[in-house]
């Protein structure tokens, strides 16, 4: 918004350069209530600065801030509060949104650059991981925002479909396996291989000496080896790709572990000329100061997932020239990426201050750790229908009218589950339940969505038209939509900056609120000379709620 713009402008020139526009602008707050005006500048990190009260800072700074939509300035206790002319701002702010629709919020602040991103990532011949979930719904978010700021985004999932467990699966397939039970239910039997072979190694642990020999060979190119693995990497894809249709997420690119397998001896030469590499029990270290070292390169001379990480980040610099390297992935691989960063500072990389780790809390039920691990495991296909179900159901009992309710039901039962991990802080770990976030009231998507779809149908039926010129929104319930509208532009430029799709999970609640107060307290469509300002007022709503929703990655269904 304008305003906010030129405040901070007589802010930063009243300053001599003491304070950038930016940290001015982070400063500059929402009053908690209405007699306190619409912005309010603190004045009290000033006050330190300059060695003055905060009192007079802000009553200097209060003299100097005119403008056309300010109505007046007050200073007091240390603040400086800005009244603003409601009526006009309220006509700049709707007709802002109606011009530009979709595009309203749209920053610059990536300047065509690029960002990788590495999220969801699942392992293969494991089923996906509520923890695979998370990545894949906070990744897709994020970079729906980093497009929305303007940088160039490439998605990528790097599967894990390398490693010793390989091995292990290749064993326990050579061992116990059946090709046509394999082939009926792909995941669940190479699960069942998995959990077997950890069941039997525990009493004979020959049975690892032989994974890694096997492993070993499909380093190595063995045909055996690389057929079965050829396989189970295309069946697991095949299941994964049916969750990424369901939420409606595409990848740029699919390079998993197994794509660096020839691109680690390099980085091996590298360490090895840089004379970062030492041995420890025969195998390959790069001792770090503060952290335990990284291990390169195993005795039996098989490679590890660091080395795979250290090629991938290579490989995505000279391809890609990312200015922002993002990965997606849970709070337990901290150190992974602690000492994949340091490594990579000691080879001499500067595009490495661009890499960061976006971790996460987990997905708990009844307060515990949901796991894969030992058979215990909750199918995620399965959750994700059983969303859509029960928003059939909702459907059905509410509106069995409804066109197109399978594409309603499954944007809903999406919806739903993705709006339920985003509105948390990532960092937070969450707990697990379907009935709360299918709710259509309090924090959920499908309260948003089901908003969203009011306001839809209030367009339709008062005849909205678009392109004429709306002015003259003078309700009073008006004001606390308009300044939601108003501070759109802001919370995106947040979530950006601080990789934080929650903000906008904690917006749409914000305006959805707003906006049922104003339509439970205005009689939008009853009178006629009023009614299409109104409506632009609606349409604005809908048009915010609609891109919001878009950025976390769920749908907005025109009728619920
Ligand atoms: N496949 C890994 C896991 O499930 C996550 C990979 C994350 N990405 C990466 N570049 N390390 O734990």
């Amino acid at each position: 918004m304008k305003i906010k713009k030129d405040v901070v402008e007589i802010v930063f020139n009243s300053l001599e350069g003491q304070l950038s526009r930016e940290q001015i602008e982070h400063m500059l707050e929402k009053p908690q209530y209405d007699y306190m005006g619409d912005l309010a500048f603190p004045c009290f990190t000033l006050a330190k600065l300059f060695r003055q009260s905060p009192q007079s800072i802000a009553s200097d700074i209060a003299s100097k801030i005119t403008n056309p939509l300010v109505e007046k300035v007050e200073a007091v206790r240390g603040y400086v509060n800005v009244f603003l002319k409601r009526d006009k701002v309220t006509n700049e702010v709707i007709n802002e949104v109606n011009r530009s629709a979709q595009e309203y919020g749209n920053l610059d602040i990536g300047r065509g650059e690029v960002v990788t991103l590495d999220f969801s990532s699942p392992n293969i011949a494991k089923p996906f991981s509520m923890g695979h979930l998370r990545s894949t719904v906070i990744g897709n978010s994020l970079a729906l925002v980093a497009e929305k700021c303007g940088y160039k985004t490439v998605k990528i999932n790097h599967i894990g479909d390398w490693g010793t467990q390989f091995g292990k699966l290749i064993v326990a397939y050579r061992l116990w396996g059946k090709e046509d039970t394999l082939r009926q239910d792909p995941i669940k039997e190479l699960l069942k291989l998995y959990v077997h072979f950890h069941e039997k190694a525990e009493h004979d642990p020959s049975l690892n000496d032989q994974a890694r020999e096997w492993f070993k060979k499909l380093e190595e190119g063995n045909e055996e080896a690389r057929s079965l693995w050829t396989w189970f990497r295309e069946e697991s894809l095949q299941e994964f790709s049916k969750i990424y249709k369901k939420l409606g997420i595409t990848f740029d690119s699919y390079h998993g572990e197994a794509f660096y397998n020839d691109k680690m001896q390099r980085i091996v030469d590298l360490l090895e000329e840089k004379k970062m590499l030492e041995q420890s029990e025969g195998a390959h270290v790069v001792p770090l100061e503060d952290l335990p070292p990284c291990l390169i390169r195993k005795r039996d001379g098989s490679t590890l997932y660091a080395t795979r990480d250290l090629a991938a980040a290579v490989y995505r610099q000279e391809n890609y020239h990312f200015k922002k390297s993002l990965y997606v992935v849970g709070n337990e691989q901290s150190l992974h990426f602690q000492q994949l960063f340091t490594v990579l500072k000691k080879m001499g990389y500067e595009w490495q201050k661009g890499m960061e780790h976006i971790s996460f809390g987990m997905m708990l039920k009844d307060g515990k750790k949901m796991s894969t691990r030992k058979g215990k495991i909750v199918l995620l296909e399965e959750v994700i229908q059983e969303a859509i179900s029960l928003a059939m159901k909702n459907i059905n009992d509410k509106n069995p009218q409804l066109e197109a309710k399978e594409e309603v039901a499954r944007h809903v039962g999406t919806g739903a589950i993705i709006f339920h991990d985003l509105k948390h802080h990532r960092s937070n770990d969450i707990e697990f339940s379907l009935e709360d976030m299918l709710r259509f009231e309090g924090e959920t998507g499908p309260y948003v969505q089901y908003t969203h779809a009011r306001a839809s149908s209030l367009l339709v039926k008062g005849q909205f038209e678009k392109d004429s010129d709306h002015v003259g929104i003078d309700d009073k319930e008006a004001w606390s939509v308009v300044t939601q509208l108003m501070y759109f532009p802001n919370v995106i430029k947040r979530a950006s900056e601080n990789s934080d799709p929650s903000q906008i999970a904690k917006y749409v609640v914000e305006l959805s609120r707003a906006f049922n107060q104003y339509y439970g307290s205005v009689r939008v469509l009853d009178d006629a000379s009023k009614r299409q300002a109104r409506l632009s007022l609606v349409y604005s709503v809908k048009a915010v709620l609609k891109e919001g929703l878009r950025l976390l990655g769920l749908q907005a269904p025109e009728k619920m």
